[in-house]
């Protein structure tokens, strides 16, 4: 059973295609996946055509709702979907000495790890509250990238807050390790590249992933249809590439 948090504060690097891939993929392979949104923006549940009008994960952080019960069904995995609510949860819990540890218990009391093989959990690119509950929850924490070379800065971020986590709220999620997402031999500059994936071994005390998730149009198009790539296209090269990310990660059990 894993936890994984997918999380990289900065934008735009595929944490949410990342994440309903991944969770798609798991799938395939014979697993029980649950995918849950803790992003606002709450672009997973748009993508996998979730209902964001019924329970959302909201409810389950508020400890209204047990989480079993925002859990729907999409094509493949299911998911804890979100809506624009959360946003006003930061707030909302500003004095809550538990804050941190809403999700966490969610989970805990709903005993979800009895229901699912993996959960993974995408974040927002922000390391507010709905991302350390993210962390706090994980046993493991997978970090998309894109390859600029300004992205090891909010990498380092990253790995503080999750050092402090550590420190402050009494869990030890891992990080796994770095993937390079969208990449593109055309576009993407190979000495950036190159150095990201140098530093980050000594900063981070963790691993880039030798497997490189490739860029392609597939991904956008998936997305803007709300279909699940895995099914509609299940031998392009994005599919490929995050089962073997999948092999990869989970290789020594
Ligand atoms: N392998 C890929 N090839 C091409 N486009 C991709 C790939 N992965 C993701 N994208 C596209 O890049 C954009 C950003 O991806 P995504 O929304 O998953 O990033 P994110 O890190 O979740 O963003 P945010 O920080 O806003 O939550 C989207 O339009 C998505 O369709
Ligand atoms: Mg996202």
């Amino acid at each position: 059973m894993e936890v994984i948090c997918v999380a990289n504060q900065k934008g735009g690097v595929a944490k949410s295609a990342t994440t309903a891939i991944l969770a798609s993929v798991l799938t395939r392979k014979g697993n029980r996946v649950l995918a849950i949104d803790m992003d606002p923006q709450g672009s997973l549940s748009k993508q996998v055509g979730a209902n964001i009008n019924g329970h959302e994960v909201y409810d389950v952080l508020k400890g209204n709702i047990s989480a079993r019960d925002a859990i729907q069904a999409m094509e493949s995995f299911h998911i804890i979907p979100t809506s624009i609510i959360l946003a006003g949860l930061e707030a909302e819990l500003m004095t809550d000495m538990g804050k941190y540890f809403k999700l966490r218990d969610a989970i805990e009391r709903a005993k979800l790890t009895e229901l699912y093989d993996y959960i993974i959990i995408d974040t927002p690119p922000s390391l507010g509250v709905p991302t350390v509950n993210a962390i706090v929850a994980a046993n493991k924490v997978l970090v998309p990238t894109d390859a600029d070379c300004d992205s090891i800065n909010g990498i380092i971020q990253l790995n503080t807050t999750i050092q402090n986590v550590k420190k402050y709220c009494h869990v030890d999620p891992q990080i796994m390790g770095i993937v390079f997402t969208k990449f593109d031999p055309r576009q993407n500059n190979s000495k950036d590249m190159m150095s990201l994936a140098m530093r980050v071994p000594d900063a981070l005390n963790t691993r880039v992933f030798g497997t490189y998730i490739r860029a392609a149009v597939a991904v956008r198009e998936a997305k803007s249809r709300a279909k699940d790539l895995v099914a509609s296209n299940p031998t392009s090269n994005v599919v490929l590439d995050y089962s073997s990310l999948a092999e990869e990660m989970f290789k020594e059990g």
